[in-house]
């Protein structure tokens, strides 16, 4: 498992996305990444502290920080004097902010991307008032196929500002892994979604009939200082994708 963990960790520090990530960023990432591709199992515990700084020469600190972050996110469990843990069920709180990358890997799919087109350009009425940017502003739009494994599940057309996202290309495949390597993740959303009948081209996009059902989102994410990090728009297939809501009575 060490092993492993040590060549997920190494591989990140080479893709586009990781190179310039701070290192405890890779460290959570190869992290979770093993535990998503099952080599890490849940109940099943993580080598110590000291062990991982010296096997991938980092420091205890950084080591530290990157387990932090998964312990908040549910996926590791620290144990007083017994060590950290894979979570015995991955407790994903059906309010939390995942990415469409994160929700497939959790079933177990295989999530693949086909870029429309992706691209730097001028901010549109809409966009500048979805993200709150002047207008004449600079965004980098992304226009993406998402499927999981051959089966198209939707299509998005995303815009994020420029000065947060600098190049379009940094997004090999994940917008959230592309904005989590430059420390930009946004830690809140506000989602809207609505059912439709697809018209023709999601339809064709997503190999549906026209008038098929389809789910509208709408996705508009903040970092943590406030500012507005994304606007996305999604068509979903209707019959591929459950949205479930934690209601509480306070
Ligand atoms: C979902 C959301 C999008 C968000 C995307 C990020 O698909 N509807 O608003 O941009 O997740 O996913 P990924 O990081 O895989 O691009």
């Amino acid at each position: 498992m060490q092993a492993a963990l040590i060549s997920e960790f190494e591989r990140m520090g080479m893709e586009r996305a990781g190179v310039h990530a701070p290192a405890y960023l890779r460290l959570r990432r190869a992290i979770r990444r093993s535990v998503e591709s099952g080599v890490i199992e849940p109940g099943q515990a993580l080598p110590s502290e000291r062990e991982m700084a010296r096997q991938l020469s980092l420091s205890r600190v950084t080591v530290r920080k990157a387990i932090a972050g998964l312990v908040e996110d549910g996926l590791l469990m620290q144990r007083h004097g017994a060590g950290t843990f894979v979570a015995e069920r991955i407790i994903k709180p059906l309010s939390r902010l995942t990415s469409f990358t994160e929700d497939l890997r959790a079933r177990g799919l295989n999530p693949r991307v086909v870029f429309l087109s992706r691209e730097v350009g001028e901010v549109t009425p809409e966009e500048a008032m979805a993200l709150n940017l002047s207008p004449g502003a600079s965004v980098v739009r992304l226009h993406r196929l998402r499927f999981a494994g051959d089966d198209p599940l939707a299509v998005e057309r995303t815009a994020v500002p420029h000065d947060i996202l600098s190049d379009p290309m940094r997004v090999a495949e994940s917008l959230y892994d592309a904005l989590e390597a430059q420390g930009q993740r946004p830690v809140r959303a506000l989602q809207r979604l609505r059912a439709v009948n697809l018209t023709a081209e999601p339809a064709r996009q997503l190999k549906l009939p026209v008038g098929a059902a389809g789910l509208a989102l709408e996705r508009r994410a903040f970092l943590a200082n406030g500012r507005l990090v994304e606007f996305t728009q999604s068509y979903y297939r209707g019959d591929a994708y459950d949205f479930v809501a934690e209601l509480q009575a306070e």
